[in-house]
């Protein structure tokens, strides 16, 4: 009897964090046991892992919700179902997936994750595209729609559209109609936001930008502006809104001090998201508004660079330090 090499797998190789710190932290591990699922879990051969910003802030240990050490970092990857547990019934083995979060980690060769925060993804899409899906679009459709309730016919403000998340709203925001403009630092950024979409592209580290988007607006402002940098921007968006404007911060890596009178005269909202403070009815309608996207063919993540696992290390420091973001950082298993 012939048995397959795969299933007599029984070990694996991944990044573990045995105490917080800088990227340095992150070894990688290659006699690691694959876990089993449990009855609600799904194991995944990845193929591909998502690195976000949040990674680094928990491997610094700088995060409010720390993980045990030593632990496996990464949330949302693409990959094929290996295994399901026994009271898994919507995906089986061989399907194509991607995570908006794992339970033991996403950046190693297996991870389990809970199959209410899994998704299947498309053919048309490739499986490191799946692992450029979990945190960037599903936040992103919680800022744009569920937060943002963003409506046909208004003007968005992508502030910040070359990163993940920013990309993923400019095509949110394209497909339900919305006038978008979106911003970058660099040519290339701005290329490429204007590639997947944006109405107009304005960079970031111009002067006087926020003049050329208040003229974009026919001397109003946005309707709603999507924040990725709220320490460095928020008194600028409170300045461009329109009358009765929302601000969805999204991003915040400091304090800023603003006047709130700001936020009087035009009626202003400034709201938050965390993706993971969603409830399990929006979670439901993200999946949905994630899957027409990939149905309708609009949700097309753009991998900005794809690093090995040797290689860990080095996409915390660019996610963080390198400025000139063109889309999703991975991780290839
Ligand atoms: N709240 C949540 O639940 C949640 C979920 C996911 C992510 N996040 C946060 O959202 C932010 C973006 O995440 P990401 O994955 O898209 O990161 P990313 O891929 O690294 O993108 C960062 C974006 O910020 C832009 N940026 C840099 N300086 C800016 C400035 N002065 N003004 C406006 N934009 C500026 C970058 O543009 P250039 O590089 O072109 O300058 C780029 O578009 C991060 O802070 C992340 O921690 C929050």
């Amino acid at each position: 009897m012939s048995v397959s090499r795969s299933a007599c797998r029984t070990m694996m190789k991944a990044i573990r964090v045995a105490q917080f710190g800088g990227p340095e932290v992150m070894k990688v591990e290659a006699n690691l046991t694959i876990p089993k699922p449990s009855e609600k879990q799904i194991l995944i051969k990845v193929a591909a892992a998502g690195v976000n910003p949040v990674d680094t802030y928990i491997r610094a240990g700088t995060y409010a919700k720390k993980p045990a050490l030593p632990y496996t970092p990464g949330s949302d990857v693409g990959g094929v179902v290996e295994d399901v547990g026994s009271e898994v019934t919507n995906f089986k083995k061989g399907d194509r997936v991607f995570t908006v979060r794992t339970d033991t980690g996403g950046y190693g060769e297996y991870t389990l994750s809970d199959s209410s925060l899994t998704g299947v993804l498309d053919d048309k899409l490739s499986l490191e595209q799946g692992a450029a899906i979990g945190v960037p679009y599903f936040t992103a459709y919680r800022a744009v729609i569920v937060m943002g309730k963003a409506q046909k016919g208004e003007t968005i403000l992508v502030h910040g559209a070359s990163g993940a998340v920013g990309l993923a709203c400019v095509q949110i925001a394209k497909a339900h109609g919305l006038r978008v403009i979106g911003t970058a630092g660099t040519p290339e950024g701005l290329d490429l936001v204007s590639s997947i979409g944006a109405d107009v592209v304005v960079n970031h580290r111009g002067d006087n930008y926020t003049q050329t988007i208040t003229e974009a607006c026919g001397g109003s402002g946005p309707n709603l502006i999507i924040e990725m940098l709220a320490n460095v921007n928020l008194e600028k968006d409170l300045q461009m809104a329109t009358q009765r404007g929302r601000v969805i911060i999204v991003g915040c890596r400091g304090t800023v001090e603003i006047s709130p009178r700001l936020t009087m005269g035009k009626e202003l909202t400034v709201q938050g998201v965390m993706l993971m403070g969603s409830t399990a009815e929006e979670w439901k309608q993200m999946h949905a508004g994630i899957k027409d996207g990939m149905t309708e063919g609009w949700l097309k993540p753009h991998i900005g660079h794809a690093y090995s696992l040797d290689e860990a290390a080095q996409a915390h420091n660019d996610i963080i330090n390198t400025k000139g973001a063109t889309g999703k950082l991975i991780l290839k298993l």
